[in-house]
């Protein structure tokens, strides 16, 4: 079904669809039959993500496979995508920590095919659309570094961890869309939103080469504590925006000397 019925536009605007259009020629690309169209129209229509509707969403030009309740990828984060591809040296070994569904690994091995690339995440359903996104990746379960391999102690030139910053106080305040149907432990980062990066942060000393960098998402209102939560495990950071993204990036690097 390539061409959607103008019944499946109408039905997607009157549920509050801005993209009705756009999104009424994607649901129709996905679907087989018509039977299998209206039921991805239910589906949007009753609220859920469209990329959750599709099963994947677009990420720097690729197509990420996206479970329901997986974290979708934000488009403001190819920011920092970019901003970890200006730092790539030859040779690289990168991690992708709290992966979600491995879109940042994806576009970094995407742009650099050689890179070693590691990727983590809490979740089972998250790692399970890693290994999809992540073919040639090594993706593992477990609590932050805990289920990475020890033979990448101070070998990782590129540590890329979208954490969870929301501060818990705030979910309520979010789109519904992320509320309802994005899991609790990919939004919440605890009472000002930097817990779990706090933890991040203390472990990258030990995981990052000398001169490599970690590189995480913040809010501009996060800006002092999270320099302060870097400052205190020995990295030096620097602060990138993008208006054009609306994206705050944390680089933080291992000083090139031993610590
Ligand atoms: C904001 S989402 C980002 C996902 C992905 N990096 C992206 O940008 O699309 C945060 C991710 O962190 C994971 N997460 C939260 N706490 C974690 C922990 N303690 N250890 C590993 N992963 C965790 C969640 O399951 C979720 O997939």
């Amino acid at each position: 079904m390539s061409l959607p019925p103008p019944a499946v536009v109408a039905r997607l605007r009157a549920a509050g669809c801005v993209f009705a259009e756009d999104e009424a020629r994607l649901l129709a690309g996905a679907a087989g039959t018509e039977a299998a169209l209206h039921a991805l129209v239910d589906r949007r229509a009753a609220g859920e993500p469209l990329e959750h509707v599709l099963g994947w969403a677009g990420f720097r030009g690729l197509r990420v496979a996206v479970d329901t309740g997986v974290f979708v990828p934000r488009p403001r984060t190819e920011y920092l995508v970019e901003q970890a591809l200006a730092l790539a040296a030859p040779d690289l070994v990168a991690v992708d920590l709290c992966c979600g569904t491995g879109a940042l690994g994806a576009a970094l091995v995407d742009a650099l095919p050689g890179t070693e690339l590691h990727a983590a995440d809490l979740d089972p359903a998250a790692v399970a659309c890693a290994r999809r996104n992540l073919p040639g990746g090594h993706v593992y379960e477990g609590d932050l570094y805990e289920p990475l391999p020890r033979a990448l102690h101070g070998r990782v030139g590129l540590l890329l961890a979208n954490v969870p910053y929301v501060p818990t106080g705030e979910i309520g305040l979010l789109p519904a869309e992320a509320r309802l149907h994005e899991a609790r432990l990919a939004l919440d980062g605890g009472a000002d939103g930097l817990d779990v990066l706090r933890r991040v942060a203390a472990g990258a000393p030990d995981w990052l080469a000398p001169g490599g960098h970690l590189l995480f998402e913040t809010s501009e209102r996060q800006i002092p504590p999270a320099l302060d939560a870097v400052v205190r495990h020995g990295l030096t950071p620097r602060v990138a925006q993008s208006a054009e993204w609306s994206a705050t990036v944390i680089i933080a690097t291992r000083p090139a000397s031993a610590m």
